[in-house]
């Protein structure tokens, strides 16, 4: 091979694999005399006392999942369960992710600072509204530390990532695992800095963090779960798996080449970014430590490559072969993450870290066993289910987990109570949670195949598993949150475009005008001109937003308001044609032809203009199903709308090639752009009659969606795809407009965007709607493409 290999791959896969055997060897040789046995037995019973009491109302509650997460959280408050709670979470996690003892003082001050900080956030009033995940309280948190840009950086890679997920694919998992990693980088970072940093110092580490978290984190989708899908074809997957190699010996990611077939769309996406993360980590690395990455990166590819070919039905695996591998590739995905951030020397932590994979796999191969079998993966778990009655050699993998609990708590940390406490509150809780899941009939099933062969054991723990209480990990209530969270989300979503969908088809069908009684006198080349301007490409998305409202939110009938939908687009469009007239924007493109003025004349835009605001108004005032005055309120309203719209559009032209101010971009927006999404919010709300305050919170919301959707609208002229778009890039610059952009520069117009969203998302919380919409509209707004 005449690739230019900068590490000995093969040694350093020998010397971890050497490690790992004798750490099998080990397991083997407890697991083989049954010691772990009676010790286990006796961590049980000591352990029991804490976890196995009268039953008091109370501890039903809150066994029970319905509880909502505050709710749940509020009962431990009283009865004075959350400190121990928190504690064993945190604590976990100190152990599991940062390879932590829990017997030294200095890190009990720490668990113990985090639990009172998080206890203190968990119990506040605010904590029962507010969604834990939603963007805007990250955008916040994110704003306190100064990192901001690097949260609209990662946002826009996860983004990225869901939509270029392969079908076959679990996008919210990839999510999911991504903001697991990024969150566990930034936890790992958090506790090398130490609590009197200082602020800028801080932001850097947190920046570096979330960034090669995601870089790191990427491997996840784009080549674990991309290998283990039946997304590539055997050969592709050969392909692609020797390509990861070569990156990996030769420290230079190598070109895709021709990728041909369904897939190759996917694989010049994960290519290009699987390159830009290597390169991430690669500048992010001291020099020196480049190496021991790669070849810990190694060892970890290799050892899931070994486990990627192996085959179930293959009756010849042994035990060190079915293992080592295990061992090895989930150490190796703990050990990367502390080489990628620079985390201080430690061999205790190193040590730890690395008796620590297994375990996690275990445990988590137990949770997935029936999907692996089916999927036909060779897992310790399926392989032994498989052959277990010929191959009386084979190891039992639960009677392994045992061993290795029982390990832990001896010789990983020497019998210290407090490991005991938190890691067989974590296997009762996992067996707790499986019978939960998968039903009694199912675990006992389960149980008997797997606990057979040590009775006495198996005893204890079904006891346990139907009595304990207070097993509850602060990591998996976030766990579960995070997953119903993306997939409503997900799923909200989803039913929102599918209406907004048709609502738009709906409105496009009726938007045109043709010749009629009341018209008859228009000439011909204005109804044309003004159809032409109508087009079928505009977004709709002022009288689409008019109809969640009216419709959804106030349960207006759907074609009474017709009329109004109709003269909402009337007016926007009227407005679109102006702003692109020669004394204004002097634009050539508009909704993906050439613009009106240009088709036509600028005497025809200028009429069929003026023919659209009054088609508007003839629209408004014949809708007759309600109230008059109303109506009147709702026209008068519509006038003095248009007014101040005009008055935006005069200052944007006035402001050519000054430098606004924040203050003052801010203002001429609103009147330019949030306006028109004022009048869509605001025009139902007066024919539904809402009251005052509700009406006061709408034009909050519309003003700072106006602006982010204006902001946004003033980076898709200079980052936007053009062929999207429907419009020329580059107008405002052309122009020497004053945008957010020409102002602020990009990375600030972004920021502002997303402060913007916040504001927005904030009002909603006052609005109380049960219906979603507002909030995927504004999503809409700061994510589209065009
Ligand atoms: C463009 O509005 C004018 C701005 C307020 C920036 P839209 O982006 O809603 O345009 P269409 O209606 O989809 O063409
Ligand atoms: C226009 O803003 C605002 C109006 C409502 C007319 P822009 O001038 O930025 O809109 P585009 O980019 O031409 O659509
Ligand atoms: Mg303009
Ligand atoms: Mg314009
Ligand atoms: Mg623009």
């Amino acid at each position: 091979m005449n690739e230019k290999t900068i590490i000995n791959a093969d040694n350093a896969y020998h010397k971890a694999e050497q490690r790992a055997e004798a750490y099998f060897k080990s397991l083997f040789g407890q697991h083989a005399d049954q010691s772990y046995v009676q010790a286990l037995i006796k961590d049980l019973e000591l352990w029991k006392p804490q976890h196995v009491q009268r039953r008091s109302f109370i501890s039903t509650l809150t066994n029970k999942k319905q509880l909502d997460d505050y709710k749940f959280i509020q009962s431990l408050k009283l009865t004075g369960k959350l400190d121990p709670y928190l504690k064993r979470s945190i604590s976990y996690i100190f152990m599991r992710d940062m390879g932590h003892a829990l017997d030294s003082p200095a890190t009990q001050r720490r668990i113990g600072s985090i639990v009172g900080r998080l206890k203190e956030q968990l119990t506040r009033k605010q904590a029962g509204q507010e969604d834990m995940f939603s963007m805007a309280r990250l955008y916040r948190m994110a704003e306190k530390n100064g990192i901001e840009s690097t949260f609209i950086w990662v946002t826009e890679k996860l983004n990225m990532v869901t939509e270029n997920i392969p079908a076959g694919m679990d996008a919210e998992e990839a999510q999911r695992k991504l903001i697991k990693i990024i969150a566990g980088l930034v936890m790992q970072a958090i506790e090398e800095m130490g609590d009197d940093i200082d602020p800028e110092e801080k932001s850097a580490k947190l920046e570096q963090a979330i960034r090669l978290g995601y870089a790191y984190g990427l491997t996840y989708p784009f080549i674990d779960d991309l290998l283990d899908s039946n997304v590539l074809s055997a050969e592709e997957k050969n392909r692609y798996s020797e390509m990861i190699r070569i990156t990996l010996v030769t420290g230079v990611v190598p070109p895709l080449g021709k990728w041909t077939g369904e897939n190759g769309k996917h694989m010049r996406f994960i290519h290009s970014e699987l390159k830009a993360a290597f390169e991430l980590i690669h500048e992010s690395l001291p020099a020196e430590d480049w190496e021991a990455f790669l070849e810990q990166a190694y060892v970890f590819y290799q050892s899931q490559e070994v486990e990627r070919v192996k085959d179930l039905r293959n009756e010849t695996y042994t035990n060190e072969e079915l293992y080592i591998p295990v061992i090895l590739k989930s150490s190796a995905s703990r050990l990367i993450v502390r080489s990628i951030i620079d985390a201080s020397e430690d061999e205790g932590i190193d040590q730890r870290t690395f008796y620590y994979g297994i375990y996690n796999q275990l445990a988590d191969d137990f949770t997935d066993m029936a999907d692996d079998r089916q999927g036909g993966r060779v897992t310790p778990y399926t392989y032994y289910l498989e052959h277990y009655e010929k191959r009386k050699d084979l190891i039992n993998p639960f009677e392994l987990y045992w061993t290795v609990i029982a390990n832990f708590i001896h010789n990983v940390y020497d019998s210290d109570p407090q490991a005991r406490e938190v890691i067989l509150s974590r296997a009762i809780n996992s067996l707790k949670r499986f019978k939960a899941k998968k039903g009694e009939q199912k675990y006992e099933q389960v149980m008997g195949l797997l606990f057979s062969g040590i009775p006495a054991l198996q005893e204890t723990v079904d006891d346990l598993v139907q009595h304990a209480t207070d097993v509850d990990f602060f990591d998996k209530l976030i766990r579960d949150r995070m997953i119903r969270n993306l997939r409503q989300d997900r799923e909200e979503r989803d039913v929102f475009v599918t209406q907004a969908k048709k609502v738009r088809e709906d409105l496009n069908a009726t938007l045109p005008i043709s010749q009629s009684e009341e018209n008859v006198l228009l000439d011909e080349s204005i109804m044309e001109a003004a159809n032409y301007s109508l087009g079928s490409t505009g977004k709709r998305l002022r009288p689409i937003i008019t109809w969640f409202m009216g419709v959804e939110e106030y349960g207006l009938d759907k074609k009474a308001i017709q009329p109004l939908l109709k003269s909402l687009e009337y007016m926007h469009t009227a407005s679109l044609i102006y702003d692109d007239l020669p004394a204004q924007d002097n634009a050539d493109f508009r909704r993906g032809n050439p613009t009106l003025h240009r088709t036509y004349t600028t005497a025809t835009a200028e009429l069929s203009g003026l023919y659209l605001t009054q088609q508007a108004v003839a629209e408004q005032a014949s809708l007759q199903s309600f109230d008059a005055k109303s109506v009147l309120q709702l026209i008068h309203y519509s006038a003095n709308v248009t007014a101040d719209m005009c008055r935006g559009q005069a200052m944007d032209l006035q402001t050519k090639g000054e430098h606004l101010t924040l203050e003052q971009l801010n203002e001429m927006c609103f009147y330019k752009t949030g306006l028109g999404f004022e009048a869509a919010l605001m025009m139902p709300a007066i024919l539904a009659g809402a009251n005052e305050s509700e009406k006061h919170a709408l034009k909050q919301f519309a003003r700072h969606a106006g602006i982010a959707f204006q902001i946004k609208d003033d980076l898709l002229d200079v980052e936007g795809d053009p062929s999207e778009l429907g419009k020329s890039p580059f107008r405002d610059e052309k122009n020497n407009n004053s945008t957010f952009v020409s102002v602020l520069g990009i990375e600030a117009a972004k920021k502002e965007m997303w402060e913007h969203y916040c504001l927005a998302m904030e009002t909603l919380q006052v609005l109380k709607h049960n219906n979603p919409f507002l909030k995927h509209v504004l999503n809409y707004f700061v994510h589209r493409g065009y």
